[in-house]
């Protein structure tokens, strides 16, 4: 069984309820950050612990916090991306709605950290039944002296805040969250500035992911060194891996990032295998927006090394022959699934989720939709597959944030691993309009 540091108590009965969850060492970590370290020595096991951004960037975790700007007498804030839409990805949801004290526990050590007394959630508004968990836990916290004045008795303070999104998926960019926020329309600022230098109310901010803010507990219970010492390399700790799509086992599962992506896919304690008896064709590993990488690729490098479920041995290759981590978003298709429609939903999703305030995204989105349409549905031509290439191109890099590369990239790889799927698509009209392409065809 692989170690676990989130999910390690969630197995048990009511640990969503806050005298459970203390009664199981809930908020000891909290207790020991507030009452026997300094802000800068929490920052300091962060920075040791490796921490990455778990919402899908990757970024150093105790980097960001150390980035946070100072300015006397201007309040700063802590904002908790729960603003989970990424096709494939569901983890933060098990998180909070199973042991929402973990996060509020987070929340509590990072806000003291960082020197912020209002911290905010902003959670996706299709997970409607997840803010009355949160806000339950909030009350249960507040009334057992972990939030509001003088916490502890520490003379540290603390409001938790959840505000619902309104089913946009830009909204999980941090600035267009951070203008929702605010009241306003959610579209993408321009960085830099960052956040952490102009954010909430053009304040000092620092946005973090859900399952970012949960992992500081564990590190402050066994310290930022230990920590590092879980996974491989620069990939530090677990990470939890929502997996869906062709699979026996499809769910939400933590790993410690040293186990192989073939370990994940065919083991028991994971995704048990693709389901019913097919092949594995393809996996986009880590959410809609990371490349797909077709079955050889997948289970090992072009080097010929063991495919890893890690920040750095999935992106091993760049783009050409590998992917990303991503957000743990962990898609399976098997042999009888089409690339083609696949690629032609992602294109629909970023066609209606782009705010539409840069042209390569909001005219390209809908020109690539259009074409795949086409060639999915039989009327393509053999220049369009070029066409498609070109387009993609066009949109990646030219963009205020990187929903325009998020649509690019699925795009990019299907046609670089897939085109005879393509060609197959336009050599066979009448067939493609009536069954999916699948590696039946082979
Ligand atoms: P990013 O790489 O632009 O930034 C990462 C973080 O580091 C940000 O918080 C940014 O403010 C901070 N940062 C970077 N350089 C900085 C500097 N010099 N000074 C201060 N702060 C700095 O990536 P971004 O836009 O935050 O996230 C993109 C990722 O989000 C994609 O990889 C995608 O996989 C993922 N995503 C996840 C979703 C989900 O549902 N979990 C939804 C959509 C996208
Ligand atoms: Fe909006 Fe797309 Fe530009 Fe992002 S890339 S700001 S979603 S138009």
């Amino acid at each position: 069984m692989g170690r676990k540091l989130l999910f390690d108590k969630a197995h048990i009965e009511g640990i969503r309820y806050y005298d459970v969850y203390r009664a199981n060492g809930g908020y000891g970590s909290a207790e020991k950050a507030l009452k026997s370290m300094t802000p800068d020595q929490v920052l300091d096991e962060v920075k040791k612990s490796g921490l990455r951004g778990r919402g899908g960037a990757g970024f150093p975790t105790g980097m960001k916090w150390s980035f946070i700007a100072k300015p006397e007498g201007v309040p700063r804030y802590l904002v908790c991306n729960a603003d989970e839409s990424e096709p494939g990805t569901f983890k933060d949801r098990y998180l909070m709605e199973f042991i929402p004290h973990l996060l509020i526990e987070g929340l509590l050590i990072s806000s003291y950290t960082l020197g912020c007394n209002s911290c905010y959630i902003y959670i996706r508004g299709e997970y409607a039944w997840i803010p009355d968990i949160l806000e339950q836990a909030i009350a249960e916290a507040k009334k057992n002296g972990w939030l509001g004045k003088n916490i502890q008795g520490t003379g540290f303070d603390l409001e938790i805040y959840v505000q619902r999104g309104a089913g946009a998926y830009i909204c999980g960019e941090e600035t267009a969250l951070i203008e929702s926020l605010e009241g306003k329309r959610g579209n993408p600022r321009i960085k830099p500035p960052f956040p952490a230098v102009k954010g909430l109310w053009d304040c000092p901010t620092v946005v973090n992911n859900v399952e970012t803010l949960a992992a500081v507990v564990p590190i402050l219970r066994i310290g930022g060194e230990e920590y590092s010492k879980y996974g491989i390399g620069k990939s530090t700790g677990t990470k939890l891996i929502s997996a869906c799509g062709n699979i026996n086992k499809p769910g939400v599962y933590e790993i410690e990032m040293n186990i192989s992506v073939e370990e994940f896919i065919y083991s028991d304690e994971y995704c048990g295998g693709i389901a019913n008896g097919k092949r594995l064709k393809a996996c986009i590993p880590g959410g809609s927006s990371v490349p797909i990488l077709p079955a050889n690729l997948l289970l090992k490098t072009a080097k010929g090394e063991q495919r890893m479920m890690t920040y750095e041995s999935l992106s091993d290759g760049g783009f050409a022959t590998g992917s990303m981590l991503g957000s743990g978003g962990f898609i399976v298709l098997d042999e009888d699934q089409c690339v083609v429609k696949n690629t032609l939903t992602f294109a629909r999703f970023y066609h209606h989720e782009s705010c539409g305030q840069c042209s390569p995204c909001r005219e390209g989105t809908g020109w690539m939709k259009r074409v795949l349409q086409n060639i999915e549905n039989g009327k393509g031509k053999m220049s369009d597959i070029d066409l498609l290439w070109d387009i993609q191109r066009k949109i990646e890099g030219n963009t205020i944030c990187p929903l325009g590369d998020a649509a690019a990239w699925p795009v990019a790889a299907a046609i670089r691993h897939f085109r005879d799927e393509f060609e197959w698509h336009v050599l066979h009209p009448e067939e493609a309009t009536k069954r999916n392409y699948g590696l039946a065809h082979y």
